[in-house]
């Protein structure tokens, strides 16, 4: 095993940790999505709101048809994953309006394909056409490389993956100064001595959107939370691992064969939204849930399920049921109802009577 992990990783001195996040995730011989199976889904490694209720991208769809009236603007999903989300978002999307799913994963592009031909597949966000856009995230700025720094009494530490002997095991060395002037724009919370991810990727990815489009508006759905939120977090639970649908593995032990992934930190994607002339809000999922009409949902689906058990046809009842079993547990204030929701919408330039106004 050992050997496997040396001859994977193929490291001769130290490395930093998106470094290695980058290898572990998207290496193409052995990285957790670009060499696996599609790992989103109930009988995949971890669970997402769309892999609990297809529901969840009925409601987005009613943020997409406000920030893009007559479906104008083509719809783009980052880290489309399963097709889970697409699917029943596309069902809900004006005629014509153009679709597209861009994802690292190869067996994830080739699923969507062939369960969705009228979409686009891409392997990157550059690939899609230029103009205006609606962009959905979920569940993907955490899957985003990231730095991991530790702030010192003069600045900050960085943490790498160095071999030792036959082990990786994680070492600190003075930041390289991209690094520390992230911490020092984004991590003014976090204590002398505490630790926390620096998320230059996943800002590089937002500006990317900005800068490739015009006319924007984006969804960005995570778990995470403002620098103040994240400031307490502890070498323990800076990293999450998922395999199998459950956690805590030994990602050093094992690279590429466990999901890696970190708290999005939602007050720097909030300013580099704003730095690109976004309007941004940022709230909870169940909180956005409820602004796209959860409550009236859930309230036909009881109806549906009482209708059901007059009529005395009990399947249709267990089928209003599980609805809204799936639909209550997206806005679980202690579960998917925590997950932060930042939207950025920007107007595009020099001309009338656009969109992107929510
Ligand atoms: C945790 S999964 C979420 C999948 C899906 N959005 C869902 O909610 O079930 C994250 C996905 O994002 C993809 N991903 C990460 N960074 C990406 C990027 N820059 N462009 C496209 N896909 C990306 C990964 O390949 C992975 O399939």
């Amino acid at each position: 095993m050992q050997s496997l992990v040396h001859n994977r990783i193929g490291i001769s001195g130290p490395i930093s940790f998106d470094v290695f996040m980058e290898l572990c995730l998207y290496d193409p011989s052995f990285g957790f999505f670009s060499a696996g199976a599609v790992r989103p889904g109930q009988a995949g490694d971890f669970v997402t709101s769309p892999e609990i209720s297809p529901l969840f991208g009925s409601l987005i769809g009613t943020w997409v048809s406000q920030v893009s009236p007559g479906g104008r603007w083509p719809l783009v999903e980052i880290g489309a994953g399963s097709g889970a989300l697409l699917l029943p978002l596309a069902a809900t999307l004006s005629d014509g309006q153009d679709t597209w799913a861009v994802e690292r994963s190869e067996a994830s592009l080739e699923l969507i394909a062939s369960i969705m031909p009228e979409a686009t597949v891409a392997a990157s966000i550059s690939e899609v056409d230029s103009g205006d856009v609606v962009v959905v995230m979920n569940e993907v700025l955490d899957n985003v490389p990231a730095a991991l720094v530790r702030r010192t009494e003069t600045g900050w530490d960085e943490m790498v993956v160095d071999r030792d002997g036959d082990a990786l095991v994680l070492a600190e060395v003075p930041a390289r100064t991209e690094v520390a002037a992230w911490a020092d724009s984004y991590l003014d919370s976090i204590p002398v001595g505490s630790v926390a991810s620096a998320q230059l990727a996943a800002s590089a990815l937002v500006q990317e959107i900005f800068e490739q489009f015009d006319g924007v508006a984006v969804c960005m759905i995570d778990y995470g939370g403002s620098s103040q939120e994240l400031s307490a977090r502890t070498e323990v639970d800076l990293v999450r691992t998922y395999r199998h649908q459950r956690t805590g593995f030994d990602f050093l032990a094992h690279p590429g064969e466990t999901d890696l992934t970190v708290d999005v930190n939602t007050d720097a994607i909030a300013a580099m939204g704003r730095a690109k002339g976004a309007q941004v809000t940022v709230r909870t999922q169940r909180e956005f849930l409820n602004e796209c009409g959860v409550q009236p949902m859930l309230k036909d689906i009881r109806d549906r399920e009482n209708a059901a058990a007059r009529a005395g046809d009990v399947m249709s009842q267990l089928k209003a049921r599980s609805e809204a079993v799936g639909l209550r547990a997206l806005v679980d204030p202690s579960g998917f109802g925590s997950f932060k929701v930042v939207t950025m919408t920007r107007k595009p330039a020099n001309r009338d009577g656009a969109a992107a106004s929510s």
